[in-house]
């Protein structure tokens, strides 16, 4: 269906920084799939990981234990504060069962009255009718009406607004750590340990969204990190596969066991294949700190030269924000022509919020590659 707006390309290969297209010509991936392929391309280890299980066992019901759904399970709980984990096929369907949890959590442990879920304007949560409410985004809401009821939006990086917005009705609050979609907003150093106060005062949970920061993206296994604080819950999808379709969603005992058998489900969620992708890639990610410690490395450099660029070309580029190697750039104009111009030139980036060019490289992205980048942009921006 007409559902994307696309470049006129087919991908057809790739390895590590790097794409290719069916007429064979070469792309310096600095989308990665929207922060989804941390390794890079067709990682050895994942491929590998891939093919043996691909001989073994591809998939079979969630009626069975699987093993490397509990390996994986065992590794994320255990370098997460979450106790329990469910796993899913996508970011939505993440937070589909956050929202879920967190309805009938609250309504049987806290207060029959609890079911409003408090989100940030300017978020983004999914496609699905309820992730698609919880997005802050009319322009995405629009003609899917009528949207779920139990939300209610308060603008991001605002604790008054949110302290205002808590009734006897709210269950939790759901946030992005950073918010990806919505235009690379970091928020200010405080922010989060004063929702998470305010969640603690009024006994409601913390939902931290981090399908797109989790999994390494902002040099920190996940976001939440950064802030000094713990969510009661988190959902994260995209990098988790590392190419495979898988997201899950995480949390505290005493809220996972609102969820009793028949409550929640998939038929694919969490299979043999793609708990084994998953397996590989965050055991991968998190061998001797190597790929983090890189993140941090060249997001601080990508974050330099993207400031450089700002010197040379104060009129275009209003600020440059973000964490370790998921960063934006804002500019006062509409990003799409320069999108454009560097997928010409053989260099993919992407562009949200109509003019925040947002750069989320695979996490192995080399100093020579964010040089090449750099070049690429100077020569755009020096023609438009
Ligand atoms: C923060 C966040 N949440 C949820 C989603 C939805 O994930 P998916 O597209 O896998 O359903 C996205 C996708 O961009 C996202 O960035």
């Amino acid at each position: 269906m007409n559902t994307y707006n696309r470049f006129p390309i087919v991908l057809r290969k790739g390895r590590g920084m790097k794409v290719w297209s069916a007429d064979g010509k070469e792309y310096l991936d600095f989308v990665g799939g929207v922060a989804v392929n941390i390794l890079g391309h067709c990682h050895p280890k994942v491929v590998v990981a891939i093919q043996k299980q691909a001989q073994r066992l591809l998939h079979v019901s969630n009626y069975y234990y699987i093993e490397p759904q509990i390996k994986l399970a065992k590794l994320l709980v255990t370098r997460s504060f979450a106790d329990k984990i469910f796993f899913c096929n996508s970011g939505a369907e993440a937070n589909e069962a956050a929202i879920k949890l967190a309805r009938k959590y609250s309504k049987e442990q806290v207060s029959p009255e609890r079911f409003e879920i408090i989100t940030a304007k300017n978020s983004f949560h999914g496609r699905t009718l309820a992730t698609l409410t919880a997005t802050g985004q009319e322009k995405f809401q629009k003609g899917f009406e009528p949207l779920v009821p139990g939300f209610k939006y308060v603008p991001f990086n605002d604790i008054d607004s949110l302290s205002k917005a808590i009734t006897k009705e709210t269950c939790a609050i759901m946030l992005e750590p950073i918010q990806g979609e919505g235009g690379v907003k970091v928020p200010d150093p405080n922010y989060l340990k004063e929702v998470r106060e305010i969640c603690n005062e009024h006994n409601i949970l913390l939902i931290l969204d981090e399908v797109q920061t989790g999994m390494g993206r902002t040099g920190k296994l996940f976001a939440y990190e950064h802030f000094g604080i713990v969510p009661d819950i988190m959902t994260i999808a995209k990098g988790l596969g590392g190419g495979v379709p898988i997201g899950a969603m995480l949390a505290l005992d005493k809220v996972a066991s609102a969820f009793q058998p028949g409550n929640h489900a998939t038929t694919f969620g969490g299979n043999p294949l793609v708990c084994t992708a998953a397996l590989a890639t965050v055991e991968t990610l998190l061998e001797d700190g190597f790929i983090l410690d890189q993140c941090n490395r060249m997001g601080n450099y990508l974050r330099e030269r993207l400031e450089q660029l700002k010197e040379e070309f104060q009129s275009l580029i209003i600020e440059i924000r973000g964490k370790g190697l998921l960063l934006g750039m804002e500019l006062t104009r509409d990003g799409d022509p320069i999108v454009k111009a560097c997928l010409e030139k053989g260099v993919l980036i992407n562009c949200t919020a109509g003019n925040v060019l947002r750069f989320m490289p695979p996490l192995i992205v080399q100093q020579r590659d964010i040089d090449r980048l750099i070049d690429i942009l100077e020569e755009v921006f020096a023609r438009i």
